[in-house]
């Protein structure tokens, strides 16, 4: 994956409180193009392996089990600066210190249930992508 690219899940709470519509036109109205999306459940294993980097985080249970009790949808989005401009788009991690009109003030729960994750470099952007897409689905 190129370094003009970055990785996303919308996170089951943002699932269930109906926001995907919302948040995709958030994505396109700021610029990103959509390479790969997927609506798909993460299995256990899944969500350990991809949040392995947070094993050792007291939250790490909690981050497990939220992300699996329901669907998502995963993305690899395009646009110059991708990493560093999702992250803007997005908001902090915890929405009551997310500025406002980002992704996660406007559709967050909370620090735990934050509506969406981006990449936090071009090398994981990379490792997130393949992790979630084979090359046949990214276009
Ligand atoms: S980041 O994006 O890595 O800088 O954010 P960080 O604060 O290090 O958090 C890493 C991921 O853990 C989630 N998180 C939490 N989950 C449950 N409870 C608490 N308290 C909590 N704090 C952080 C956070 O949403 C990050 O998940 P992703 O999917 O990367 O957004």
């Amino acid at each position: 994956m190129s370094t003009n690219r970055t990785f996303t899940m919308i996170k089951p709470d943002a699932v269930e409180n109906g926001h995907i519509g919302a948040i995709l036109e958030k994505i396109a109205s700021a610029g990103f193009k959509i390479v790969a999306m997927k609506y798909t459940q993460l299995s256990l294993r899944d969500a350990q392996e991809f949040y392995a980097i947070h094993k050792e985080r007291p939250f790490f249970g909690e981050l497990v089990e939220f992300m699996t009790r329901g669907p998502i949808v995963s993305a690899i989005l395009e646009k110059e600066n991708a990493v560093e401009d999702f992250r803007a788009l997005i908001g902090a991690t915890n929405p009551a210190e997310a500025a406002e009109g980002t992704i996660r003030k406007l559709f967050a729960t909370n620090i735990a249930e934050n509506a969406v994750h981006g990449s936090d470099s071009d090398e994981n952007a990379a490792i997130e992508g393949a992790f979630h897409f084979s090359g046949r689905e990214i276009y």
